[in-house]
């Protein structure tokens, strides 16, 4: 266990925000944890990953950020067909993703390029072209901060939904999530290429026969052709979600807005695409301060000189009127807000 006090997290958050935090614990093996009782009992404190997904509002974090680096994988099963990983959480996704398409293994490929580490990917579900973590996890193992033991929940369990789970309910902020269990294919592959170009973007590639690797590069070739680097410019992928609508308020914005997109959901409402509210309000390219609302893909807040965390939050809160005005539709961010 290694502990900082008055740490800068510039370079652990992707929006590369100042932040000084009173005090950082690198946490690396699951044990730490029992000895962090008295700590995480009496401070504020916030568990950091990649920082891939938070906004910090202050200049100044007046708590303890439990900095997760706990690192290791392994087989824990696996037939003729199927093969069980247990990764623990604090392995970088992207990694464990071409882990998986370079042994040939099919189920996270569309999930290529999407920041951060293995602990926060089952906190909001993270999906993709298609894809969700829920469709290849089989648990998630985890320290309840409350109770001091250690906890399973199943797939089931873990309620999961569109950028959704149980620890961004009812247990956030409460659990330290410690490793996670996938089952992916190692033969009878599945692909899902029915989402956005991944088709145009292997044509383009003149693919002959597909494979994991092949779809984890075509959608990195679309991530890349329209996503910020975090590394260069400052960002924490889409700010907001799309918005899910019934289909009475979808036919009545449909009427109005003729070009309007949308995707129907499974449980008969419409997502809407959100980035295309925002361009339509016209507010792509929008600056407010040192942030602005990115050229390429308007669902992207940036930072884009210097700004601070109440310079992105502005700005956020401007687009979420703006739409709000246009469609009579409420922006939630997905982002996490830290105060
Ligand atoms: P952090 O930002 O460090 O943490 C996020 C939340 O999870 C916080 O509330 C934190 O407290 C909590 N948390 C983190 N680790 C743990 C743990 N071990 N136990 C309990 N709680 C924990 N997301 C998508 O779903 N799909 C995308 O396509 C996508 N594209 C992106 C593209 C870019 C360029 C960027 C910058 C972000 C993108 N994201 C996307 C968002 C982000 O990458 C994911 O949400 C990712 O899972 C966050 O990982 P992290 O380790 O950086 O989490
Ligand atoms: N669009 C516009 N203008 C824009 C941006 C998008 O018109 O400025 C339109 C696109 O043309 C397209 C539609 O909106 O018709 C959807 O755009 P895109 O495919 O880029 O995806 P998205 O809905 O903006 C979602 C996820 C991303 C994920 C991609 C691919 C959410 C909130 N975002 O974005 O996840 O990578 O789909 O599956 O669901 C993230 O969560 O951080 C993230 C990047």
């Amino acid at each position: 266990m290694k502990v900082f006090e008055n740490y800068n997290l510039k370079n652990d958050n992707t929006f590369h925000l100042n932040v000084i935090a009173k005090k950082v614990i690198v946490i690396e093996k699951e044990e730490e944890l029992i000895q962090l009782k008295d700590i995480l009992n009496n401070s504020r404190f916030l568990i950091l990953g990649g920082g891939s997904n938070v906004l910090f509002l202050n200049e100044y974090f007046d708590g303890v950020i439990i900095k997760n680096e706990m690192k290791g994988k392994e087989i824990i099963h696996q037939t003729e067909e199927e093969i069980l990983l247990k990764i623990n959480s604090g392995e970088n996704w992207h990694n464990i993703v071409m882990w998986s398409v370079e042994n040939n293994w099919n189920g996270i490929e569309n999930l290529a390029l999407i920041p951060g580490n293995v602990g926060a990917a089952p906190v909001q579900n993270i999906g993709a072209y298609g894809v969700e973590i829920k469709d290849v996890l089989e648990s998630v193992r985890f320290f309840n901060v409350e109770t001091q033991q250690f906890q399973i929940l199943n797939n089931n369990e873990c309620l999961f939904s569109y950028r959704n789970s149980i620890f961004k309910n009812e247990l956030k902020d409460k659990v330290f999530i410690t490793n996670i269990t996938i089952r992916l294919r190692k033969q009878n592959h599945i692909y899902r290429l029915d989402y956005g170009n991944i088709k145009d973007e292997l044509n383009k590639m003149n693919i002959k026969e597909l494979s994991p690797k092949i779809i984890a590069q075509a959608v990195i070739n679309i991530r890349q052709s329209k996503l910020p680097n975090p590394n260069e410019i400052g960002n924490a992928g889409s700010f907001f979600k799309n918005p899910e609508v019934d289909e009475t308020k979808f036919s009545e914005l449909k009427k109005r807005f003729p070009d309007i997109v949308a995707f129907p959901t499974a449980d008969g409402k419409y997502k809407l695409a959100a980035g295309w509210m925002i361009e339509k309000c016209g507010l792509k390219g929008y600056v407010h301060k040192g942030a602005a609302v990115h050229y390429k893909q308007a669902l992207v807040l940036i930072n884009q000189n210097n700004a601070s965390g109440k310079d992105i939050y502005e700005l956020a809160q401007i687009i979420i009127r703006k739409i709000f005005d246009t469609f009579a539709v409420t922006l939630e961010s997905e982002v996490n807000i830290i105060q």
